[in-house]
């Protein structure tokens, strides 16, 4: 069966390049992209204004372009969410529901739903966080992850839902912007380095973050929902590990590439969330299960967005 997909939140951080990728894979005219919001930049395929909230609306995207499979990105990430903390509840876990009951349906096939290191907190093992380990929340996202993941799970086990999850660590990329979260800061650092060789760090010097280059992360998101499903055994959400660092060794892996460029600090309410997250993940699982691999470390990553951000300027 020909894959049609639709990618819901396809103008956030993930989703704008998830949907650049996809429609390589699949063609442009399989990967429909949705927003809330009317596209800032021009669209190079089929789109659809979409709140996921509004179950019939969502329901007659899908009808229209025959979708079968899901990819739910829209979401409130975690300083947002403290300030809007019913709203990111909702929309959290009822985009969530709305999109699961799709699939318990039968009106599609499969789901790929976001997951984050947030639903990792002050009690976790913070090095090399296992897969299974206590969990203990302390913001609104992390709680929604959570939750959503124990859902996922529910889903599958009760209703055969076949829906796949990563726990994403922090995402860095130069084709789109993050908006609102914690790990925003390493997305930051790059632009204002260019720009004016000096960046204001919103959290501790040493706050030591899981990370990961958006090539990675696309390409683990596209094999994981590619696997053959006897391969997924975990259906809450995967571990997924690739860089670990804290603002002041990025801040000097920067400055090998702009010898001027000067980090001050000047912590914020973000840094009592990431002091609540993991240093670094073991994501043994998702290498084992549907061989993940990571490929750029800390000075790959550096060096290719700080070319690609030049180009841009
Ligand atoms: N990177 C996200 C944030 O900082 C966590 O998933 O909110």
């Amino acid at each position: 069966m020909q894959d049609k997909i639709l990618v819901i939140g396809s103008s956030g951080q993930i989703g704008t390049e998830l949907v650049e990728e996809l429609r390589k894979i699949k063609g442009i005219e399989n990967v429909v992209a949705s927003d809330i919001k009317e596209p800032q930049i021009a669209q190079n395929g089929p789109f659809e204004q979409l709140d996921v909230l509004n179950k019939e609306q969502l329901l007659s995207v899908v009808k229209k372009h025959n979708t079968n499979q899901i990819y739910l990105l829209a979401a409130l990430l975690s300083a947002t969410a403290e300030k809007h903390p019913e709203f990111g509840w909702e929309l959290n876990m009822n985009s969530l529901f709305n999109v699961l009951n799709l699939a318990k349906e039968g009106i599609i096939q499969k789901v790929y739903w976001p997951s984050s290191i947030a639903v990792f907190g002050p009690t976790t093992p913070k090095q090399h966080t296992p897969q299974h380990t206590i969990m203990e929340p302390t913001t609104v996202y992390g709680i929604s992850k959570l939750a959503g993941e124990r859902w996922c799970e529910y889903y599958h086990n009760k209703y055969n839902v076949d829906v796949r999850s990563l726990r994403y660590p922090g995402l860095i990329g130069y084709k789109s912007l993050p908006g609102g979260g914690t790990t925003d800061y390493a997305v930051d650092i790059f632009h204002q380095a260019l720009k004016n060789k000096a960046y204001t760090c919103f959290l501790d010097e040493n706050r030591t973050l899981p990370m990961m280059y958006m090539p990675d992360a696309i390409r683990a998101t596209i094999s994981l929902m590619e696997a053959p499903a006897e391969q997924i055994k975990i259906r809450s959400s995967y571990n997924l590990a690739g860089i670990s660092f804290s603002p002041k060794e990025i801040a000097s892996e920067i400055e090998k590439n702009i010898p001027d460029f000067k980090i001050s600090y000047a912590p914020d309410e973000r840094d009592l969330i990431a002091q609540s997250w993991p240093e670094s993940i073991d994501d043994t699982e998702a290498r084992e299960h549907w061989g993940w691999k990571n490929e750029y470390d800390l000075s790959k990553m550096a060096q290719d967005m700080i070319l690609n951000l030049s180009k841009q300027k």
